[in-house]
């Protein structure tokens, strides 16, 4: 009765500990969370204005399927201007949430056959995504040892001749570790001998510390027309629930992916839309949340650091910080479960990232939180020696 391909998707395996997180919060538990996806930060006031403006103009209907044509060519300025992407409206395609983004990009180029690499430590929803195309996931592994980038000489060893696509994601969920250009370039050289696909996820462009640059990939010499940019409104904007994400492509590829919008969302919400062509006109918030951000991160950072039985990885980018827990003995679905059970902090376990002993703790909450959920987790960690 169920499509085979449906009934191969795995439910969300972190699931059980955000349930759990949810529910001893709704009992009034004081809960510190390290298990979220999102930025605690509120939207803009200067976003909310515009939609609410947007529905009293009755900028309420359909829109183009591959977005207004005003925000779209926002959307291209910004690349230009910001990513040095040379893109145009046409090259651009607004959807619903940049998730929906990577599904129209895969499902435009995969076939049943093609394989995908993914490199892992992974975000959980690429290979689930891949299923769904028919393709195949190969994974990728990546060392610790090299900060879970990818090795350009690993990489071509799995490239076979049905490669077709690259997964890129970075700065990266989980590992909060991010590329530089030489190490993009190096990356290029081999997709591009071996004519390879990349569709490289930058949805936490705006998030990378320490001064650091974010280079987008399309932007190397040689990689524009081969590359599908994907990014999006929700973690640099604080848009979660707005919906609005993008890819960008070459024209062979958005005439043909625009087809799967017409015949699934029809279009992003209209309001959303006015929102995030908002969203783009002001600089300053990214600035202020960035720097927001590296605090917690060197609060959270330097806490974990302090406990001989963790090794965590200092994020350059994104607001996870990942962390190898093998030393406290357990596994890390056990690590997550006891210690939300008992010390009340929760964050996710890394096995369904693929890497085992690891963690994910976000930092996206108030430093106070972050302290207090750092003295708990060395309770637990105490609690674990008696
Ligand atoms: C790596 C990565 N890509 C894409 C997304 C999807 O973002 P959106 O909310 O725009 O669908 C997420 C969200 O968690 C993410 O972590």
């Amino acid at each position: 009765m169920i499509n085979p391909q449906v009934s191969l998707l795995n439910k969300s395996a972190t699931l059980k500990i955000t349930a759990l997180t949810k529910k001893l919060i709704k009992e009034g538990k004081d809960v510190v969370n390290f298990a979220g996806g999102e930025p605690d930060f509120d939207t803009p006031l200067f976003i909310k204005e515009e939609a609410k403006s947007a529905i009293d103009k009755g900028l309420t209907k359909y829109t183009p399927s591959a977005g207004r044509i005003g925000l779209k060519e926002a959307i291209a300025a910004k690349l230009n201007q910001e990513n040095n992407i040379k893109a145009s409206a046409s090259n651009v395609i607004v959807t619903s949430g940049a998730k929906y983004s990577i599904f129209v990009a895969m499902f435009s180029v995969l076939a049943p056959g093609d394989e995908v690499i993914i490199p892992s430590p992974y975000w959980v929803s690429y290979p689930e995504m891949v299923k769904l195309t028919s393709a195949k996931t190969v994974i990728l592994p990546t060392q610790r040892a090299n900060d879970f980038k990818i090795d350009p000489i690993e990489l071509e060893k799995v490239i076979t001749s049905k490669t077709k696509l690259l997964i890129l994601n970075y700065p990266c969920n989980p590992t909060g570790v991010t590329y530089t250009k030489a190490e993009l370039e190096a990356i290029l050289k081999v997709v591009k001998e071996k004519n390879v696909l990349v569709l490289s996820d930058e949805i936490y462009e705006a998030l990378v510390y320490d001064g650091r640059e974010h280079t987008s990939f399309a932007s190397l010499p040689g990689a524009l027309e081969s590359t599908i940019t994907i990014n999006g409104f929700s973690k640099t904007f604080s848009m979660t629930g707005w919906r609005i994400g993008y890819l960008v492509a070459d024209e062979n590829i958005t005439n043909q992916a625009s087809k799967i919008i017409d015949h699934t969302t029809s279009c992003a919400s209209s309001i959303s839309q006015s929102a995030a062509l908002a969203a783009l006109s002001n600089k300053d918030w990214q600035k202020e949340i960035r720097s927001k951000f590296q605090e917690r991160r060197d609060l959270i950072w330097e806490g974990l650091s302090k406990f001989p039985e963790l090794k965590p990885i200092k994020p350059q980018g994104t607001f996870y910080l990942f962390c190898d827990i093998r030393g406290s003995g357990l596994g890390s679905f056990d690590f997550a479960t006891q210690l939300l059970e008992q010390f009340l902090t929760s964050c996710i376990p890394a096995d369904p990232f693929g890497q085992e002993g690891y963690i994910r703790c976000s930092f996206s909450t108030s430093l106070e939180q972050i302290t207090k959920g750092v003295n708990r987790i060395g309770e637990f960690l105490n609690s674990l020696k008696k």
